[in-house]
């Protein structure tokens, strides 16, 4: 089962609830919710009080991708404002233990996040205490860019650790997503697919969500 998670950073921001309606009702099973600070990333987006604001108007879980310095200082406040997963990125955690164990204490899903560069070794040791992996095939910090291949491979490689140490992991990609990058994807053992601008900047959202999950489930 293939699950599509919007990524809202390619929405109208001036209408955030109805554009998180419209891929509800087209069949999104997560929306994607990037949370950038200019610092560990060169873009700033949005914060806790997205968060809340969005959380009456979906009946679909949030999902939180922190690409923010010193997550654990915000865990607290995005689980409170209505976040049910929170991903943070392996590169921005000192003490990753000791952050998932945070995200968890709130009942909130943890997951890492992997930079294109990051080798999986570097989650290895934490395998058993998250919910899933989300792999970038983008530098995070903008929607629209072109997906890196050469992630694919991490991803194969990963799948395999998952299935010989019998986890319930689940793996997330994130980035350049459409109809055609998919399809590697699913193949490497991936399951949930962050969409944005292949959603939200085509005029049929409903068509566009379709078609990446059809690719996908082919
Ligand atoms: C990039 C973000 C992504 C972004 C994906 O830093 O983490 O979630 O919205 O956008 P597309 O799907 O356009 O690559
Ligand atoms: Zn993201």
């Amino acid at each position: 089962m293939i699950q599509i998670a919007p990524s809202i950073l390619s929405a109208n921001f001036a209408k955030l609830a109805a554009e998180v309606k419209e891929v509800e009702e087209a069949g999104a099973s997560v929306i994607h919710v990037d949370v950038m600070d200019g610092h560990f990333v060169p873009n700033i987006t949005m914060g806790p009080i997205v968060v809340e604001a969005l959380r009456p108007e979906t009946t679909l879980p949030l999902d939180v991708h922190l690409m923010i310095e010193n997550p654990d200082a915000y865990i607290e406040q995005f689980a409170k404002a209505g976040a049910d997963w929170i991903s943070v990125h392996v590169e921005a955690c000192r003490h990753l233990h000791r952050t998932i164990q945070l995200i968890r204490s709130f009942g909130v899903k943890p997951g890492v996040v992997l930079n294109p560069h990051t080798p999986i070794e570097s989650i290895q040791h934490i395998l058993e205490d998250i919910d899933f992996v989300l792999f970038m095939t983008v530098n995070p910090g903008f929607g629209g860019q072109k997906f890196i291949s050469s992630v694919v491979q991490k991803v194969e490689s990963l799948s395999k650790i998952i299935e010989e140490r019998g986890l319930n992991i689940a793996i997330e990609i994130d980035g350049g997503i459409n109809a055609e990058t998919i399809v590697p994807c699913v193949k490497a053992g991936a399951t949930i697919f962050v969409a944005g601008s292949a959603i939200y900047n085509k005029e049929d959202r409903a068509l566009a969500l379709k078609e990446i999950k059809d690719a996908g489930e082919a």
